[in-house]
Formats: structure tokens, sequence, C-alpha cells
């Protein structure tokens, strides 16, 4: 394809080019997973038996919630990275307001659905001023737009499990970097725990997280115009104990050629070659310590939860 014909991409093309282009493992970032349909089946992959992720980050927000509020007074506004609907996020605001002023509310998210979903949730218990962003441009707008007294971060649900391991420390500093003396990050991070519970909760029984990884064909399909055939490729989760994470990838079960209209090529795609789509690194409470020290937090306290091991770490800068 030529400079020109690149220029005019848009940036989900562009990810499909780079992630097709033939050297080796094929791969498309995970954050295409998000359109309308992909974000309401994660919503309802939280609520699986197997995936009992999301259930221990709001039951430990909820139990901690006037723990935190205490720790962190006295902030004036509450941030947060990839934001979602919002529904964890209400037991942080309501403790941390305690009824008295309007805390702000920085929901940074680039799904316009889902920041309206947070201000509709959260409008009655705080002051909701969505910034629909990615996390780092999100959170550069906020600090230049912030005033007052301190700002509390969150990131919760273990979205820094999809960072690449080597790239989290840097991922941090640039936080810290956007972050004043007093800020406090609240980052929720899942545990590494025995294999056969981490993989069921990436290849569930009923088929939705399968349907969640195709999705990303479906809207490749759709948004490029291309014809991926969605039954020749199959879902699978893999543990890579190496590095420490569940791998999601798309087996190509028989040999195709997809025509992508809006990348004007052909792919072919081998039996048995596989589209790694996502990873979720898996943690220990060690490890996020010496990440908060590496990137200069001091880590204040931690809360685990007891049935599945997952953490919320606070860090103060
Ligand atoms: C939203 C990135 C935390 O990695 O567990 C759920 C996404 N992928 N099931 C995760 C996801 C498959 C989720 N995060």
């Amino acid at each position: 394809m030529s400079a020109f014909a690149r220029a005019q991409l848009t940036p989900f093309a562009l990810d499909v080019a780079q992630g097709f282009a033939l050297c080796g493992q094929r791969k498309l970032p995970p954050r295409w997973f998000y359109d309308d349909l992909g974000s309401a089946l994660f919503e309802a992959i939280t609520y699986l038996p197997e995936y009992g992720l999301t259930r221990a980050d709001e039951r430990l927000l909820r139990e901690h919630a006037s723990d935190l509020a205490f720790l962190t007074h006295p902030i004036s506004a509450v941030a947060e990275l990839g934001s979602g609907s919002g529904r964890k996020t209400r037991f942080v605001l309501q403790a941390a307001s305690d009824g008295r002023r309007q805390l702000v509310y920085r929901p940074i998210d680039v799904s316009v659905s889902a920041l309206s979903l947070c201000e509709k949730e959260l409008g009655d218990i705080s002051d909701v001023r969505p910034v629909r962003e990615d996390w780092l441009h999100g959170l550069e707008q906020v600090a230049r737009e912030r005033n007052g007294g301190p700002l509390l971060l969150l990131f919760l649900g273990s979205s820094v499990g999809n960072i690449d391991r080597e790239s989290i420390p840097d991922f941090l500093k640039s936080i810290r970097a956007l972050l004043l003396p007093g800020d406090f990050f609240l980052l929720g991070a899942d545990l590494v725990k025995d294999t056969a519970t981490m993989i069921s909760a990436y290849n569930d029984s009923l088929g939705v997280t399968a349907a969640f990884n195709l999705n990303i064909l479906r809207r490749i399909n759709q948004e490029l115009s291309a014809n991926f055939d969605l039954r020749a490729f199959e879902h699978d989760a893999r543990w890579n104990a190496r590095d420490r994470r569940i791998e999601m990838h798309l087996v190509c079960c028989r040999e195709a050629t997809v025509r992508v209209q809006a990348l004007d090529t052909d792919f072919v795609f081998r039996a048995g070659e596989t589209i790694w789509t996502e990873s979720s690194h898996k943690f220990t409470g060690q490890e996020l310590s010496d990440y908060a020290r590496a990137a200069g937090f001091d880590p204040v306290t931690s809360w685990t939860d007891a049935e599945w091991p997952f953490v919320e770490a606070l860090w103060r800068v």
C-alpha cells in the first residue's frame, strides 16, 4: 500500500493492516473489542460464574470504600481511566463525597455510550465531567483542567493486565508525571491463581467470551468491508506461564482467503494459524509494590479479596 493510501486509513484499519501483515504471529490490539456489541458482551462476561474478577473488584470497593475515603481525605476530584459504565465507582464516590460536597468525577473513556452511562448512573452523587479520550490523553486533559485539592485516580478491573509487562513501568511513569504530590492512585489488578480457574474465566461454558473474541472479526467485516467467515475461526484461551498471562487467540480451522476491501488487500490464513487478540497479565502483590516504587509512588495499603485473588492497591504520589 502507498504512503498516501496509508495516510487515508482510520486507526482501526491501520491496526488491522499492521496486525495482519505477515511477519510471524498475527495480532490485533484488544482495544478494538469494544464497539457497542463488544461492550455489551464484556458487560455480560462480568456476570459469568467463571469470571470472578469484576465481582471481586466490586466487593473490595464496596467493603473498603470508607477506609479509602478516610485514607485519601480530602480529595476534591476522582478521575478514572477506562471508566466503562461506572457501576463500581459508585461506592468510591459515595464514600468520598460523604453527602456534604459535590465531588468532581472525571471518567475517561473512548466510548461515548460508556460516558453517557456514567453520567446517568453517577450524576446524582457527583459532578460528572466526562473526557472522551484514551487513557493518557484523557489524563493530560484532566491535569490541565484541575483546580483545588488532591485527585484520586482510579484504574480498576485489571485493565492494566492488557498492557505488555515490559511497557508497564513506562506507562506508570507517564501517569505519575501527570499527577501532583499528594494525589492518589488506586489500581485494581487480578492476581495469579490456579491455572484451571484462570483458563475457565476466559473460556466460559456459555461461550460468551468466545463471542466477545470473535466479535472483533465481525467488526472488521462490518467496518472495513471484509468477508471473514466467523465459523472458520475458533476461540482459544491459553495460560502463558513464563509471562504469567492469559492469551486469547482466534484459531483458523481451515485455510481461508479473506478480502479486506478498505485495505484493498487479500489475506491468506493457513489452517492452525492464530490471530492473537488479547493478553491479560496476572500479578503478585509484591510485583505491584515494586512497580509503585519504580514509578515514584508510595504504596499506602492494599486490599485482597478472600474469594477470588484480586487486589486493590492504593498508592500516593
Ligand atoms: C477488561 C481487560 C480486564 O482481561 O480480564 C475479559 C477483558 N477479556 N474476558 C480481562 C476480558 C476476556 C478483561 N479486561
